[in-house]
C-alpha cells in the first residue's frame, strides 16, 4: 500500500518533472521566523543552509527527495529547510554553527544528523530518532528480522529494572548513530544464553555480546564503544567518530586498486585478528583499512609506503608503526601485544612539540596548496612583506602612476575575494566532515555536541 503510493507519487513527480522541476520542491518547506511558534506540535528534519554554500548546493536534491519520500510514505516528520544566514539568530538558537547542519526536532530535544549526506542514511536516520526510543521486539521472528535488518543494534533483556533507566538514558542520547529495542527473556533466540537477567546485548558481527557492568563500566559508554561493527572501512570522518571511543584503531593502509598481493594480504590480515581475537583485543582494539594514504599521512605529519599497518591512539593522538612488513597474522597479534605491554616505542602525540610541529606542518601545507590552487593568491598573501617594500621604492623612484598598476591590483584582490569564498565553504565544510589536517578529537568531546538539550 504505501509502497503503491510512493509509486505514484514518483510517477506523479516525474511527470511534473517534465514540466517544472520546481513543483517537486513542494515536499520541502521554506521556513522563516514564525518556525519557531509553529514547530512545536510535529517533529521536523531541517536542513539549516546557507545561499553562497557548495555543499548546500550538493545537498539540495537529495533534500528535495528526502521531502518527496517522507511525504509519500505518509512519515510525521516535516521536512523543511531554512536560510540560516537570513533568520540567523533562529539558527544559532538551534546551535547551527557550519552549513548545511541538519536536526531532527523533536520537542525539546534536537538532534545533529552527521552521517554521510544520502537519501537513504538521512531517511534512516529521521525514522529512527523520530520513532520509539525504545522498541519492543514482540516475537522470536522480529528478534531474527532485526538481525538480517540491522548491522549493529542493541536490546535490553528482562522487566523493569534501574539498569532498564540507565538503558533509556543512554538511548536518549545514542539514538542518533544506533537502535535500541527491548524484549523479554521468552523471544530471545534458544542460543542466546543468559547468565543473569535484566541483560543489555549488542548484536553484530553475528554474533552477539553481553553487557557487563563490573568490566565495561558505564553503560553508556559501553555502548558508544561497541556501536561500531569489529572491522570497518575507515575514512577521516568514521576516525574522527572513533575518537569517542577511546580505543587504540589497528588500520591497514591500502592502496584498493593495486591488485598486487601485499595489499589483499595485509587487508585480510587485519580481518583475521579482528575476528579470532575478539576476546583478546576488542575491549582496547577497533579494527579496519583505509583506502589511500593522504589522510593518515597529514594525521601523522609523515609519509607512509603503502601498503602498511598504523594503530592509533584516538586518546593521546600518538601512533605505532613497525619497522618491518607484517607477514602474518602471527605477526600483528605479535605487535599488538608489544604495545599493550609497552614495548613498541608510540610516536606523534599531543604534547607541546607535537602541536608546534602541528602548526608547522598546517602552515606549510596551506602555503603549498594556495600556491597550487591560485599563484596569484600566493604571490599577493606572501609577497605582501615584499611587495610593500618595493611598492614604496617604486613610488620613491617614480613620480607619476599610470593606469596599469592599479589594474593589477584590482585582479589580484578579485581573485582574492574567490578564494576566500571557496575558503569560508571549507571551513563550515570541515566542521561538518573532518579531514586530513584535523587531529583526532580527544576522548568524550563528540557526543556532547550531537545532542543538544534545549530549553526554550
Ligand atoms: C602496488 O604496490 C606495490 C607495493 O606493494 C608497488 O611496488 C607497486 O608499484 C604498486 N603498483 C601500482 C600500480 O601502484
Ligand atoms: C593511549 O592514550 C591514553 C591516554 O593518554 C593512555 O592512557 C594509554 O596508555 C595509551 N595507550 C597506549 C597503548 O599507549
Amino acid at each position: 500500500m504505501a509502497a503503491g503510493m510512493r509509486g505514484a507519487a514518483l510517477r506523479l513527480c516525474a511527470a511534473v518533472l517534465l514540466l517544472d522541476v520546481a513543483l517537486c520542491k513542494g515536499f520541502v518547506e521554506d521556513l522563516d521566523e514564525s518556525f519557531k511558534d509553529n514547530r512545536k506540535d510535529d517533529i521536523w528534519l531541517v536542513d539549516f543552509y546557507a545561499p553562497w554554500c557548495g555543499h548546500c548546493k550538493k545537498l539540495e536534491p537529495i533534500w528535495n527527495e528526502v521531502g518527496l519520500e517522507m511525504k509519500s510514505i505518509g512519515s510525521p516528520v516535516k521536512v523543511g529547510k531554512m536560510d540560516a544566514t537570513s533568520y540567523s539568530s533562529i539558527a544559532s538558537e538551534f546551535g547551527v554553527r557550519g552549513y548545511p547542519t541538519i536536526k531532527l526536532l523533536k520537542g525539546d530535544l534536537a538532534y545533529n544528523y552527521r552521517g554521510p549526506r544520502t537519501k537513504d542514511d538521512i531517511i534512516e536516520f529521521a525514522h529512527r530518532v523520530s520513532g520509539a526510543l525504545i522498541r519492543p521486539l514482540p516475537s522470536q521472528q522480529m528478534f531474527e528480522h532485526m538481525q538480517k535488518r540491522h548491522r549493529v543494534f542493541f536490546v535490553y533483556i528482562g522487566g523493569e529494572s534501574p539498569l532498564k533507566e540507565k538503558y533509556i538514558d543512554a538511548a536518549s542520547e545514542l539514538i542518533v548513530y544506533t537502535y535500541f529495542f527491548s524484549a523479554s527473556e521468552e523471544v530471545c533466540p534458544e542460543h542466546i544464553t543468559l547468565k543473569e537477567l535484566p541483560a543489555v546485548l549488542v548484536f553484530k558481527d553475528g554474533a552477539y555480546f553481553v553487557y557487563d557492568e563490573y568490566e565495561d563500566g558505564d553503560l553508556s559508554s559501553w555502548i558508544n564503544r561497541e556501536r561500531f561493527q569489529n572491522y570497518l572501512t575507515m575514512d577521516g570522518f568514521l576516525l574522527y567518530e572513533l575518537g569517542d571511543t577511546g580505543k587504540l584503531v589497528a588500520v591497514a593502509v591500502i592502496d584498493e586498486k593495486n591488485v598486487s598481493v601485499e595489499h589483499t594480504r595485509l587487508k585480510s590480515i587485519i580481518q583475521e585478528v579482528a575476528r579470532d581475537y575478539r576476546d583478546q583485543f576488542h575491549r582496547d582494539f577497533q579494527f579496519g583499512h583505509m583506502d589511500g594514504s593522504d589522510y593518515i599521512n597529514t594525521l601523522l605529519m609523515d609519509e607512509l609506503n603503502v601498503p602498511t599497518v598504523v594503530v592509533l591512539n584516538t586518546s593521546n593522538q600518538q601512533y605505532f608503526l613497525l619497522d618491518r612488513q607484517i607477514q602474518s597474522t602471527e605477526d600483528m597479534v605479535q605487535f599488538i601485544n608489544r604495545i599493550l605491554d609497552g614495548t613498541v616505542q608510540a610516536q606523534g602525540g599531543d604534547s607541546i612539540l607535537q602541536r608546534l610541529k602541528r602548526m608547522i606542518f598546517d602552515a606549510k601545507s596551506t602555503i603549498v596548496s594556495v600556491f597550487k590552487s591560485s599563484p596569484v593568491m600566493g604571490c599577493f598573501l606572501f609577497g605582501l612583506p615584499l611587495g610593500v617594500i618595493s611598492i614604496m621604492c617604486y613610488g620613491i623612484y617614480t613620480a607619476d602612476t599610470d593606469g596599469g598598476h592599479l589594474e593589477e591590483r584590482y585582479e589580484v584582490s578579485r581573485s582574492e575575494l574567490e578564494s576566500q569564498e571557496a575558503d569560508e565553504e571549507e571551513e563550515s565544510a570541515a566542521e561538518q566532515e573532518p579531514r586530513g589536517g584535523r587531529p583526532l578529537l580527544p576522548a568524550g568531546q563528540g557526543p556532547k555536541d550531537v545532542l543538544e538539550k534545549k530549553t526554550d
